[in-house]
């Protein structure tokens, strides 16, 4: 029979059964239900709301079946409907009457909403630390490249010179964002709902506090309808994980255009590489179309949670056992993602002199020459005209601005001389831009500083 079968006179139709049980994805918060079931257990006791023997005895018993489920000496039942009712129904066939105590003070409701608070924590921490390495990553690659020249794109267009150190460190800021937003998430995760009951909390005198502390929570829940159907903090992390999936994901198109005989890059190790089954020539940045590819299903996961929570009347209601799947499979993919590409990025070959080459054409050069001109005077409009008409001579006769003779530049305007040479030299592009935030070499080892700091911050705190 079933834990809530009392007032019904026959049993549910096989199919439903199947239809309503969440045990086949709920089971991996196992942990979580238990370790919620002791503290309540604890709390009970303490409060003298179940005898103190009693309290000992589902404490002990429970901590057994957790061992027990560790070993995968535990079959779960599908008819048992979820994990909660599966413990439950363990701890009951192993201490009877004394088991049945448990609930007391308690509903389904506030314990699936403790367990996935407790199970997300736990999932956020995680994925901080995998972000951490990333980081670091970020942080040694750049260190390697401070001097390394390449085009900056705009439009997908050369634009100007920065260093390949600047680049990373772009992506360096984007997920050091993605650290602080999930952060912030945690703080709001970290709430603790027993006591809220189905609803409308209980008549027995729970020591909330208690249960929070002993379970490491910072803070209580303050209204018991919104603790048993708020599921803000489970779509805060699955908006969370969707951009990270974004920044992968752009990080990803320009290592796989990097990649691409046309750019010639980065190369990427085997080990992070795939062949093609035809063409034995082929070495494809599989890893990094997968990882884009993959975003695909945590913005899907977002889509879910927000539709299944829109329009949801208070309090709990049944569509909600449909937030699992999604959020766990968000997070399953994000902790998959990171680690492969992380490492895909240490092992990555930097092509400095293809960088180096792509960026001496294009004329990425060019606003600088119009800077040259507005230092001897010109106003900046008008030296963005000469430079223009100069690029579009140098695309006729198949020239660099470097590479044209003073009588040629001469033709431009009578007040370039010799300097112009050095001062619009690639190096000198990228020295000139020191302001904070710039790819000068100091710009960006001050922001490489700034970037350390940050993550043994982060580290102090997770
Ligand atoms: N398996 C359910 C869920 O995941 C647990 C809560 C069920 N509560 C209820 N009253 N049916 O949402």
């Amino acid at each position: 029979m079933k834990l809530w079968g009392g007032r019904f006179e026959k049993g549910t139709d096989k199919s439903v059964d199947d239809f309503n049980s969440s045990i086949s994805f709920d089971s991996r918060m196992y942990k979580q239900d238990i370790l919620g079931s002791i503290a309540h257990a604890n709390m009970l006791g303490e409060c003298s709301i179940i005898p103190k023997e009693d309290s000992t005895l589902i404490q002990s018993t429970l901590k057994e079946i957790l061992t027990d489920i560790e070993n995968g000496n535990i079959q779960f039942e599908v008819d048992a409907e979820d994990i909660h009712m599966n413990i439950e129904k363990i701890l009951i066939s192993r201490i009877g009457d004394t088991g049945k105590m448990l609930h007391t003070g308690r509903s389904r409701n506030d314990q699936v909403a403790l367990d996935i608070r407790m199970y997300l924590k736990d999932e956020i921490t995680n994925i901080k630390q995998m972000l951490l390495v990333l980081e670091k990553t970020l942080i040694e690659i750049s260190n390697q490249n401070l001097d390394t020249i390449l085009p900056g794109y705009t439009h997908l267009q050369r634009a100007q010179p920065i260093t390949f150190a600047h680049h990373m460190m772009a992506y360096f800021q984007m997920f050091k964002r993605d650290l602080e937003r999930l952060e912030d998430c945690y703080k709001r995760t970290n709430i603790m709902p027993l006591g809220s009951g189905a609803l409308a909390s209980t008549t027995y005198p729970l020591d909330r506090l208690m249960v929070a502390k002993e379970l490491g929570f910072d803070e209580i829940t303050q209204n018991s309808l919104d603790a048993v159907s708020d599921r803000d903090f489970l779509i805060e992390l699955s908006c969370c994980l969707s951009i990270i999936m974004m920044h992968l994901s752009r990080f990803c198109e320009e290592i796989i255009l990097w990649s691409s005989h046309e750019f010639g890059f980065v190369e990427m190790d085997d080990a992070y590489s795939t062949g093609s089954s035809i063409m034995p020539q082929k070495k494809n940045p599989d890893v990094a179309e997968l990882v884009r590819g993959k975003s695909g299903r945590v913005y899907g996961s977002l889509i879910t949670l927000l539709t299944i929570m829109k329009s949801l009347p208070l309090a709990y209601n049944k569509d909600m056992q449909e937030d699992k799947e999604a959020i766990f499979d968000g997070v399953d993919t994000v902790k998959m993602c990171l680690p492969v590409f992380t490492n895909m990025l240490k092992t990555m070959k930097v092509k400095k002199d293809n960088m180096y080459k792509a960026a001496q054409g294009g004329f990425t050069n060019a606003t600088d020459i119009a800077d040259y001109l507005v230092k001897k005077g010109i106003p900046f409009r008008n030296a963005h005209e000469i430079i223009g008409k100069m690029v579009l001579y140098c695309i006729e006769n198949n020239k660099a601005i470097d590479e044209l003779g003073m009588d040629e530049l001469k033709n431009f305007s009578e007040l370039i001389s010799e300097d112009i040479y050095t001062e619009i030299s690639l190096a000198k592009c990228v020295s000139g831009r020191n302001l904070t935030g710039g790819p000068s070499k100091e710009s960006v080892l001050d922001s490489i500083k700034k970037g350390l700091e940050f993550l043994s911050q982060m580290n102090t705190c997770s």
